[in-house]
């Protein structure tokens, strides 16, 4: 079984979105290995219509370059990336989206494909907690349907020390 293969079994009914690529940087990569059908549902998309696109055809106007230059940065040295975009539906509408991207790590370690896990965000409303995660809140995958396997990997954690913009 490969990695692959292996993560599309756990991550198939997952009601997270999760994208894995291969571990080109520089366009036309990364390339989408695997999506699943909650990706789909996050993008506007069937999920399998998005094999072999760049996760860049999400991007559009106010997709801050600044913090795709952190994503770049955090990626060309294998580390993970946590961070807030906003993104573009086929039908022009704009969503705003936390991803938590990581490395898998081959034995030199060096970076053989990343995998995010992805959720729409809506913005909070009131004062905002501290730090930038804590302006956001899901808008509707919630932290209690993550899975313990998500749990127990930190994802979406916002102690984490990564990259938040
Ligand atoms: C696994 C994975 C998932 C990604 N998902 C998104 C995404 O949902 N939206 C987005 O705008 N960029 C996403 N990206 C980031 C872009 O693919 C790209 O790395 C980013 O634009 C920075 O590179 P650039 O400076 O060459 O544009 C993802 C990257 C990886 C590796």
């Amino acid at each position: 079984m490969t990695i692959i293969e292996f993560i599309r079994a756990f991550a198939h009914d997952l009601p997270v979105a999760v994208v894995i690529t291969d571990q080109t940087l520089e366009p036309p990569g990364p390339t989408i290995l695997y999506a699943n059908p909650a990706f789909g549902k996050l993008t506007g998309r069937d999920h399998k219509t998005v094999i072999g696109l760049t996760p860049r055809f999400m991007q559009g106007r106010e997709t801050r370059r600044a913090t795709l230059d952190a994503f770049h940065q955090a990626l060309a040295a294998s580390q993970p990336f946590h961070g807030f975009l906003s993104n573009y539906r086929p039908d022009g509408t704009r969503y705003r989206v936390e991803i938590d991207c990581r490395p898998l790590l081959g034995m030199d370690g060096t970076a053989e494909h990343f995998i995010a896990f992805e959720r729409e965000v809506v913005r909070r409303l009131g004062r905002p907690a501290a730090g930038k995660a804590g302006r956001y809140v899901p808008a509707n995958v919630s932290n209690e349907l993550l899975t313990d396997a998500l749990r127990a990997l930190d994802i979406f954690s916002t102690n984490k020390n990564n990259h938040k913009i």
